[in-house]
């Protein structure tokens, strides 16, 4: 989509919204796939009420992009704006035990600079990729932790009210890969109660979590990470292998050799490879134990 409406354009600097015309999603996205549409980065995140207002207004559809870690997008022309916070400066603040960290910030830099100030907790989230933001929105978790745990209070942009709100932790229900968020809240920062640790000890914890990604999942390909939640009680990832189906390919989307739950981009796959893989593999699960595999991967389709 192209914003072309004078008024709208004069608008957004006021507001300290940059205007990037004809962004294409495959370059902001860790999949590396979909289309382009005009990008909107919020310098001044307390500016969001306004620029939504100015959007709604106006008729523009809009979707908000967190890191793109978690991702497919559709490809062609779509339909939306995208609307993504810009990093700030600083992105974290120290207060005693409490990390106040913007939206924006990412999540590996984030457990990094906490380590260096002796505040650990979060260290299984080192290598997960993306932002704080969106981290806290689908409560990312690895090796026994998950972000919410920390979480004391979030500020964040209520769209059923189009309004900043802060929420304490109590306010939140945190479960696995999922959140009490609405599907349009917008988060813009959190609060989090990090335990004290020496930094030699969470530098330990982050080596043997790095270690443990590096030999089981394929960092070096591009991925959405695992596509599907895991069931109760079992692992999307040993399913899809026990059914032989790692290298199962549909155009350039493949299901990766390393974990079987990861499915790569190998160079062009369209959205439309990785939705048949994805399919092709619900599918043969479901055939083969009964069971229905949950997208974990956010879908965002042209619509
Ligand atoms: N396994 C296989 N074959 C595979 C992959 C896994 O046999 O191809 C087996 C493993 O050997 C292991 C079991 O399945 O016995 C579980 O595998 P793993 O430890 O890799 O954990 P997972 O359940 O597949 C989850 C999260 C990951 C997170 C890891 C580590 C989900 C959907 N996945 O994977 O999170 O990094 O644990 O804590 O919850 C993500 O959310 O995107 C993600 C990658």
């Amino acid at each position: 989509m192209k914003l072309t409406d004078p008024k709208m354009l004069a608008a957004l600097p006021e507001l300290d919204v940059e205007h990037v015309s004809g962004a294409s999603l495959k370059d902001r996205t860790s999949l590396g796939i979909g289309g382009s549409t005009d990008l909107l980065l919020i310098r001044r995140h307390n500016s969001l009420p306004a620029l939504i207002t100015l959007l709604h207004d106006a008729g523009v559809a809009f979707r908000f992009l967190g890191g793109g870690s978690n991702l497919l997008v559709s490809d062609g022309d779509l339909p939306w704006v995208v609307l993504q916070l810009e990093r700030q400066d600083p992105e974290v603040l120290l207060e005693g035990n409490m990390a106040i960290v913007d939206a924006a910030a990412d999540l590996g830099r984030t457990v990094t600079f906490c380590a260096k100030h002796d505040l650990g907790g979060m260290e299984g989230l080192i290598g997960v990729p993306g932002t704080v933001g969106g981290a806290l929105r689908m409560n990312a978790g690895a090796y026994g932790m998950q972000i919410g745990s920390y979480a004391r209070q979030v500020e964040m942009y209520r769209a059923a009210t189009g309004e900043i709100v802060t929420l304490t932790g109590g306010d939140i229900r945190f479960e696995y890969r999922h959140t009490s968020f609405a599907p349009d809240d917008i988060m813009l920062a959190v609060r989090l109660e990090l335990p004290s640790k020496p930094f030699r000890e969470i530098l330990q914890g982050i080596r043997i979590c790095n270690e443990k990604r590096r030999s089981s999942q394929p960092l070096n390909q591009k991925s959405a990470g695992c596509i599907f939640k895991n069931p109760p009680g079992a692992s999307a990832g040993r399913m899809i292998d026990e059914l032989g189906l790692k290298n199962l390919r549909v155009g350039d989307a493949c299901v990766s050799e390393r974990h079987a739950n990861f499915f790569v981009n190998l160079g062009e796959a369209t959205s439309g490879d990785m939705l048949g893989l994805i399919g092709q593999v619900r599918d043969r699960v479901q055939h083969a134990f009964g069971v229905e595999l949950e997208n974990e991967v956010i879908l965002w389709p042209a619509q």
